[in-house]
């Protein structure tokens, strides 16, 4: 069964936003090589399209991480399903995520990268529903603050469907 999908952010503004954020990390890491980390599968999208916004040097690796929950909330437990090739040593280190809501899987996740020794660390998330924060979390870059609605595209799945829609869109349950 198809759900309906309303359109909360076109996918114009959604460009538009990440054209700014790229604009904005090249010059905080002006001089500097900056290591995007990508959070699969829901991170993919938007750091592509980043990236390729990023005038400074760009590295990139993967990692995939699950988060023991009942389905429909993170317990903060997170599993590391796939993890990165490569050391973040000495390395200045961006975490790109689709969103952050309860806050849980991020800050274990980040609690478990500082302790790899990057030179430096900071989180950029394309969406931030900051109602929901249980935990807290220092998000550095944000595309757009949204409301608390289960949302969808660029990256962003119900049930694994929705994630190459171009724009973010609400589920109307
Ligand atoms: P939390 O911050 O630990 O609660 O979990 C964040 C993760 O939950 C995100 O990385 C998404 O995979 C998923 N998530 C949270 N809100 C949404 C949503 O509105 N749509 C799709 N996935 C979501
Ligand atoms: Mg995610």
């Amino acid at each position: 069964m198809a759900e309906k999908i309303k359109v909360l952010i076109p996918e114009k503004e959604v460009n538009a936003r990440i054209e700014e954020l790229g604009k904005k990390i090249s010059e905080d890491y002006a001089g500097k090589q900056v290591h995007l980390i990508c959070v699969l599968k829901g991170g993919v999208f938007f750091m592509c399209e980043l990236a390729k916004r990023i005038t400074v040097p760009v590295s990139m690796d993967f990692m995939s991480v699950s988060s023991y929950g009942d389905g429909t909330s993170s317990s903060g437990v997170v599993k590391i399903a796939k993890d990165l090739d490569e050391s973040l040593e000495g390395k200045d280190v961006l975490v790109v995520e689709d969103i952050v809501d309860s806050g849980r899987t991020l800050s274990y996740l980040l609690e478990i990268l500082q302790k790899r020794g990057p030179k430096s660390m900071r989180l950029c998330t394309l969406l931030d529903k900051p109602e929901r924060r249980v935990k807290d979390v220092h998000v550095d870059y944000v595309g757009f603050n949204i409301p608390d609605e289960f949302v969808v595209g660029f990256g962003l799945d119900y049930a694994q469907k929705y994630r190459n829609l171009p724009y973010i869109g609400c589920v109307e349950m």
